[in-house]
């Protein structure tokens, strides 16, 4: 496996010689030491770290200061892997300067790309990105962040709007993109939105005709209890948590824990004199006493 830094242009490559790419969110250190470790081409400082960090119902509160929280534990693990930052609700919507000044505030952090929600509504902001020399990776199908206005649902079940699908994704490119997530949607539609585009798709729930697929970390590992119809779980990462701790309760209360591998004594002769000068401090302090 070659070590060289993953970037942008080596996602077009990889699409253009017919190679999956494959990318998993992360949100600490550990997760993206294990995911380089692993051999992922990108990760993705999601801001569903709104549901499976900080346990929030969707992922509208999250602020830009929590993605930089966690960019910047990703990012002490040095990557090989593209660390993409999402930019949360709110940090790109309102205009373009905020769009760029926020943006340019996680790529002077390190990141090596943002990524947006949104299709031919957004793309003045992505234009406004990559002319400041940010690159950008675009999200359509189902978009977390408008699910008030647009629901929680699978999309481009009809051909109304799988064309709609397909309109906002040659927008994104045309803006400058270089790749877009394809979300909750019709596998139909997500080929032909892949056949489409030169820049690759990287897919969570949309079937296997992208160029990529992208899983949430603690979907994969089976941290989320309650995980999105189209996860697949590689481990039961609760399970194995929740039996460690109890473990660990149980033989702290019936005194298994620690034990002698566990802990560390001093030599006797340090002994003797430690116990000399405690029981001389205690003669002293009987004899102050009133
Ligand atoms: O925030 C996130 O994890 C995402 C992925 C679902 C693509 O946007």
């Amino acid at each position: 496996m070659s070590r060289e830094k993953v970037t942008p242009y080596h996602f077009l490559k990889l699409k253009k010689e017919g190679r999956k790419i494959v990318m998993v969110t992360a949100y600490e250190y550990v997760h993206a030491k294990l995911a380089d470790e692993a051999g992922v081409d990108g990760v993705l400082v999601g801001d569903s770290l709104g549901m499976v960090i900080m346990g929030y119902r969707s992922t509208l509160p999250v602020s830009f200061r929590e993605v930089a929280h966690h960019l910047k534990a990703v990012l002490s693990a040095s990557p090989r892997a593209l660390v993409v930052a999402d930019m949360p609700f709110l940090t790109y919507e309102v205009s373009r300067e905020e769009a760029v000044r926020n943006a340019g505030r996680y790529i002077k952090m390190g990141a090596d790309a943002v990524k947006i929600e949104g299709g031919a509504e957004v793309v003045d902001r992505v234009e406004a990105m990559v002319k400041a020399g940010i690159p950008v990776m675009g999200h359509v199908g189902l978009n977390p962040q408008r699910y008030l206005v647009l629901g929680m649902r699978v999309r481009g079940k009809t051909a109304e709007d799988g064309l709609k699908l397909y309109e906002d994704s040659k927008a994104l490119e045309e803006a400058g993109v270089f790749s877009i997530v394809i979300e909750f949607t019709t596998a139909e539609v997500a080929t032909e939105v892949t056949r489409s585009l030169r820049v690759p798709t990287i897919c969570i729930g949309a079937g296997p005709y992208c160029d990529g697929q992208i899983l949430v970390f603690h979907d994969l590992v089976g941290l989320n209890v309650n995980p999105p119809p189209f996860v697949k779980k590689y481990a039961d990462g609760y399970e194995v948590f929740r039996s460690a701790l109890r473990s660990y309760v149980e033989e702290v209360r019936s005194g298994v824990f620690p034990d002698e591998k566990h802990y560390f004594k001093m030599v006797p002769e340090e002994l003797r004199k430690l116990l000399e000068s405690v029981s001389k401090r205690r003669t002293t302090a009987s004899e102050k006493a009133p």
